[in-house]
C-alpha cells in the first residue's frame, strides 16, 4: 500500500499512570475506507494537542466521555478533503473537526466545518491558527474573560499558563479592556515573551523560590480577577490576594491532571466574606461560540494587534509524547502535531 492508501490511527493501549507517553498507545494501520453516502475522507494536516486530553484517558467520566481501550484518541483536526460522497464538499476543501489521532479520517459531513482556504497574498492566519489563537483555546479565553471576569478599566487581572494558547489570549483581552494584566507563566523565556510580545503589564514565574511574595509585589492593589488554567500553588498564592467582589474564571488546573486522585481543595471560607464569585465554564456550552470568536479575531491576528506563538511537533506518531510535555509544561504556546503537508 502506498502512504496514500494507508491511514495510521492512534488508539489507547492502557490508561496512564501519572504522565502519558507513547508506551500507552498503539499505531495501527489499515486502508484509508471509502466513503459512504454523505461522508467524506479528509487527510490530516494538523492535529491540536490539548491538556483536556489527559481527562479523557481516566476511567471515570468527566464531561465528556472517556476513551476505551483500543479506541482512536480523540483530538481537534485541520484536514483536506481526499474523497467526498457529500455535495457539501469538495476535494481539496478543507474542514476542521474534532476527528481524532489519524492520518486520514472518515467523518460523516456534519462532523465536519468547511473553512476557507487562506490566501496569503491578502495576509491571512495560516489554517493551524484554525486550532488556536482562532479556535477552541481563542473562544474559550473569549468566553472566560467577557462571560465570566468581565474586567473593567484599571483593575488588576491575573492569567495563569500565560504564555500557552488560552493564557495568551485571555490577557491580551484583558489589556483590550483596559485592565492591568499581570501573567504567571513557568520559567523566564515564558515571562518575557508574556511581557515583551504578549504586552501584559507583569509576569511571575511559578517555578520561583517565592511565588506568594512575587505575585503580592506584581500585584500591589490585590486582584480583582483571576483567570485559572493550573490550580496548585499559583491557585494558592492567588487566592490569598483576591480583592471583595473579585471574580474567577476556572478554565483548568492541569497542574493536577496527571495525579489520581485529585488533591484535596482550599478552604474557600474567604469566598463567603469578600464575596467572592467563582464560576467554572466549558467552551462547548456555547455553540457557536467558536465562528463568532473568529470572526471577532481574524482581523486582529491580520493585523497582527493579537499576538499568538504556535509549538510544532513532527510525525503523528509523535502525538503521545506531545500530551506529556503539554501537562509538564514543556510547550510554548499553541502545541500542535503536524501530520501531513500542507494544500497545495
Ligand atoms: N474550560 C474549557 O472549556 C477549556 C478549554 C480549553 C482549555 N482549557 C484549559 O485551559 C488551560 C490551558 O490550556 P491550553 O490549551 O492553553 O494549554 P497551554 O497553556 O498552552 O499549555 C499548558 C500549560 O500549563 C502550564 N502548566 C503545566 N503544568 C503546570 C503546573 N504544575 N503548574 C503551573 N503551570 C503548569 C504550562 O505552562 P507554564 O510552563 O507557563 O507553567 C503549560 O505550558 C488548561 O487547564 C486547559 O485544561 C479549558
Amino acid at each position: 500500500m502506498s502512504a496514500d492508501t494507508v491511514r495510521r490511527s492512534i488508539v489507547l493501549r492502557r490508561r496512564p499512570s501519572g504522565a502519558p507517553d507513547r508506551s500507552d498507545f498503539d499505531i495501527i494501520e489499515d486502508a484509508v475506507p471509502s466513503p459512504g453516502a454523505h461522508e467524506v475522507i479528509t487527510r490530516t494536516i494538523w492535529l491540536s494537542i490539548d491538556p483536556y486530553m489527559r481527562g479523557r484517558l481516566r476511567e471515570q467520566q468527566t464531561y465528556a466521555k472517556a476513551i476505551e481501550i483500543g479506541e482512536v484518541m480523540t483530538g481537534e483536526t485541520v484536514g483536506e478533503v481526499v474523497a467526498s460522497a457529500d455535495p457539501g464538499f469538495a476535494v481539496g476543501d478543507l474542514a476542521v473537526g474534532a476527528r481524532g489521532w489519524q492520518s486520514h479520517v472518515l467523518s460523516k459531513a456534519a462532523q465536519l466545518t468547511k473553512v476557507v482556504r487562506p490566501d496569503p497574498a491578502k495576509g491571512a492566519p495560516p489554517i493551524s491558527t484554525y486550532l488556536g489563537v482562532l479556535g477552541m483555546p481563542g473562544a474559550t479565553a473569549y468566553t472566560g474573560v467577557t462571560d465570566i471576569l468581565k474586567p473593567k478599566a484599571g483593575e488588576t487581572v491575573v492569567i495563569s499558563a500565560a504564555s500557552g494558547a488560552v493564557g495568551s489570549v485571555a490577557g491580551q483581552l484583558a489589556r483590550r479592556a483596559g485592565a492591568r494584566v499581570v501573567g504567571v507563566a513557568g520559567g523566564p523565556d515564558k515571562c518575557l515573551y508574556v511581557q515583551d510580545t504578549l504586552m501584559f503589564d507583569d509576569c511571575v514565574d511559578h517555578r520561583s523560590m517565592d511565588l506568594r511574595a512575587e505575585l503580592a509585589a506584581s500585584c500591589p492593589n490585590g486582584i480583582d480577577c483571576y483567570f485559572e488554567n493550573v490550580g496548585g500553588a499559583v491557585q494558592e498564592a492567588v487566592f490569598d490576594l483576591l480583592n471583595p467582589f473579585a471574580r474567577v474564571a476556572m478554565c483548568g488546573m492541569v497542574s493536577q491532571y496527571n495525579q489520581d486522585p485529585f488533591p484535596p481543595g482550599p478552604n474557600l471560607g474567604f469566598v463567603v466574606g469578600k464575596r467572592v464569585l467563582i464560576q467554572g465554564f466549558i467552551v462547548s456550552d456555547k455553540p457557536g461560540r467558536i465562528a463568532e470568536w473568529r470572526k471577532l479575531a481574524a482581523p486582529w491576528v491580520a493585523d497582527g494587534s493579537l499576538e499568538y506563538r504556535e509549538d510544532t511537533v513532527e510525525g503523528l506518531e509523535n502525538a503521545p509524547d506531545a500530551l506529556g510535555g503539554i501537562l509538564g509544561g514543556r510547550n510554548f504556546g499553541k502545541l500542535l502535531v503536524r501530520v501531513g503537508p500542507d494544500p497545495h
